[in-house]
């Protein structure tokens, strides 16, 4: 019997790919690139299974055209760019990579936080164009992060890891969730459950971690952005879309709030213009599991994923981060050989 078909749409880490070959014909793309709805349909159109990234949209009119599709694993936690509903209903597993990457994330808000709170963007693109003259005691003064208020938005596991950061810097942690962690979880992160406004008017320091969906979207907007301090930062790891960019350029520009620091955004790789444009605002291009650690335990998940799905490797018939395990009980949904 010919083996199944994986398609892989970015290029990784060839020692983790070659798990996949004793049991798989590889189709491993070359580039990293983003695919047309072309593209990605005739890849897709005979394959068994497929790993891709968070830019590649599995939706249902990509599922209609792949009949042989079986499992898809999304490389990333976020899984906005799958249709999952239209997955679970055509019998397709999907899974994401979950927890790998908490740690490397929350490093990361970390790191943006302090950067937006201190100017350190700012003040190194001024001393790359050769500006500075000698020191100034009164100049670049920005906002401490040690002892203020770090406002969570979404307290799920990356949250978490954002909030057990906090007591090195004796920093008071509030977080906001659509439910209220248990108290144990509460305690062992040091953090406070607000309302949404509470979090909003007190926090110094504001770290978005939600997932995208229709109801978080613009869920920091101008009248949001209007009830924080004039001087907080406003930091999101989270997805474009939860933060309207253009509303945000307005605030920073009007000094409504201080800084923001954003790894990702509306449209990207699209960057709204007037951001572009401000100094009180760092960015980067979607990088906050960035880690060489953390990307391969994100591409061994999913390949793990992948080969479970079909009855391979030590999670056989059960993919350990499956996002609709129904699937895997469902007698008219596909056939994994040891669910
Ligand atoms: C990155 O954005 C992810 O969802 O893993």
């Amino acid at each position: 019997m010919s083996k199944p078909t994986v398609w892989i749409s970015r290029p990784f880490f060839p020692d983790i790919v070659d798990r996949l070959r004793p049991h798989f014909e590889v189709r491993a793309e070359s580039e990293e690139r983003a695919h047309s709805l072309e593209e990605r349909a005739a890849r897709l159109a005979d394959a068994d299974a497929a790993i891709v990234g968070l830019t590649e949209r599995i939706d249902a009119a990509a599922i209609a055209a792949a009949s042989r599709l079986r499992f898809v694993a999304n490389l990333g936690v976020g899984y906005n760019n799958l249709d999952l509903a239209a997955l679970t209903a055509a019998g397709i597993g999907a899974s994401n990579t979950p927890d790998v990457l908490n740690e490397t994330v929350a490093d990361y808000a970390w790191a943006l936080m302090l950067a937006a709170a201190r100017r350190v963007g700012e003040a190194e693109r001024w001393l790359r164009r050769g500006e500075w003259q000698g020191f100034r005691f009164e100049g670049w003064l920005g906002a401490d992060v040690h002892g203020k208020t770090i406002g969570i938005l979404g307290m799920g596991r990356i949250g978490q890891a954002i909030a057990r950061r906090a007591s090195g810097f004796r920093a008071r942690v509030i977080y906001h969730n659509r439910s209220r962690l248990d108290a144990r979880v509460e305690q062992e992160c040091a953090a406070t459950y607000v309302d949404k406004a509470s979090l909003l008017a007190t926090s110094d320091h504001l770290i978005l971690v939600l997932p995208f969906n229709a109801q978080n979207r613009h869920a920091i907007g101008a009248a949001e952005l209007a009830a924080m301090k004039p001087t907080a930062t406003l930091v999101n790891i989270a997805r474009g879309g939860i933060v309207d960019d253009a509303a945000l350029a307005r605030a920073l520009a009007d000094g409504v709030i201080g800084a923001a620091a954003l790894d990702v955004f509306e449209g990207e790789p699209a960057v709204h213009p007037d951001l572009l444009n401000l100094e009180n605002i760092v960015l980067s291009p979607h990088i906050a599991s960035a880690s060489r650690d953390t990307r391969r335990d994100m591409a061994a998940l999913a390949v793990d994923n992948v080969l479970a799905a079909f009855g391979h490797g030590p999670h056989a018939g059960r993919p350990p981060t499956i996002l609709n395990p129904g699937v895997l009980a469902d007698a008219s949904g596909p056939d994994f050989p040891n669910a």
